[in-house]
């Protein structure tokens, strides 16, 4: 059976700055969708891209995915990127490295007040079942723009409500208990306003909650900016550079800065860096992890014909700096930066 409940999607500031005309109601279908499209209006119908809001089930007895975006919205998107495509199975194949930040976030959540939960950039779901067990009496909703990582969310039932759509202008529908981000802002710019604006959508006691890697300015990131810059493909890639925030030499601000845009809101803060030595396996291990995340705009932007030229250019630079150890794993270091702030 499939449980269909209206959500107000919190769009207010999207509206406010994109002059988005239409607010939209949209509809969630929790777990055990029942293999047909669902509008928030319940008709069935097609899962289009002119849909302004609707809900796809991905098969019996699996959950049911939530499309939350406006006509306007589509066309003039609040964050800077298009949507590009993940690969799920690409970037779990580092799983075991790229998830045990969000676990050791997750660890230092403790009690939480009354009221819903959210998460920002759920990718494939991982972290969300967790949260769903842990507080199993919570509505949550887990929300990302990827509709691959999602339909991996979502492959098995969970109390979750998967949702599509960009955070980049988010408002919580109801102030949360949690909000909880891994790896994702630092996809997302304006973090002085972004920051203190996640804040307020919490209700008293309510966590912020949020990992992303501060490691621009490695040698990984370095390089590829580098061979973006320098070959055939650079006047097509300076755009890019330009405009995708996870590309820029620092995305993520220092630890410091975050406290003094969070301080004056609360107390109750607790800011701190780990760098994992991350030891990889197998050929080329550092390309193929930036092959999963911030090397994908780049890909994306290359005819496909320039894409082995640019891996090959810059994965001999990840070589050298980057050598295999006599075992044949790669060390590859990379600083994290967590913040837990509850609302005083
Ligand atoms: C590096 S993955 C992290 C996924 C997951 N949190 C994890 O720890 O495995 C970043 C995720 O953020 C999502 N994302 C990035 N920008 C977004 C946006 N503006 N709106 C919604 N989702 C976004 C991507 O689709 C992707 O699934």
């Amino acid at each position: 059976m499939t449980t269909i409940e209206a959500l107000p999607w919190g769009w207010a500031d999207a509206a406010a700055n994109m002059k988005i005309a239409k607010r939209s109601q949209f509809a969630i279908a929790n777990a055990s969708g029942g293999g047909r499209d669902v509008d928030p209006g319940g008709r069935s119908q097609g899962d289009s891209e002119d849909a302004a809001g609707s809900c796809t089930a991905l098969g019996a007895g699996a959950a049911t995915i939530c499309r939350t975006v406006t006509r306007s919205a589509m066309t003039a998107r609040a964050s800077d990127e298009a949507v590009m495509a993940w690969d799920p199975a690409l970037y779990l194949k580092f799983g075991d490295e790229r998830l045990r930040p969000g676990f050791e976030l997750l660890a230092r959540i403790g009690e939480l007040p009354p009221g819903p939960l959210y998460e920002l950039g759920c990718g494939t779901g991982v972290h969300a079942r967790a949260i769903a067990t842990r507080w199993a009496d919570r509505t949550f909703t887990a929300i990302d723009h990827s509709r691959e990582m999602l339909t991996k969310a979502a492959a098995e039932p969970a109390p979750i409500q998967w949702v599509e759509a960009d955070i980049a202008r988010w408002s919580a529908p109801a102030p949360g208990a949690l909000i909880f981000s891994n790896a994702t802002l630092q996809w997302l710019g304006e973090h002085e306003r972004l920051f203190p604006h996640l804040l307020r959508q919490l209700v008293r006691g309510g966590v912020l909650a949020v990992q992303m890697p501060r490691n621009f300015d490695q040698e990984s990131h370095r390089l590829m900016r580098e061979t973006a810059t320098q070959g055939p493909w650079a006047e097509r890639l300076a755009p890019v550079l330009g405009s995708a925030t996870v590309l820029r030499p620092e995305p993520v601000m220092p630890p410091e800065t975050y406290y003094d845009l969070l301080a004056p809101l609360t107390p109750h803060l607790d800011l701190w860096e780990t760098e994992y030595l991350q030891v990889l396996t197998g050929e080329d291990a550092v390309l193929e992890w930036v092959r999963g995340t911030a090397l994908r705009p780049v890909l994306d932007a290359l005819a496909p014909s320039e894409r082995a030229a640019f891996t090959a250019s810059y994965g001999a630079k990840l070589r050298q700096a980057y050598p295999r150890r006599g075992d044949g794993k790669t060390l590859f270091p990379f600083r994290r930066l967590f913040l837990v702030a509850r609302l005083g």
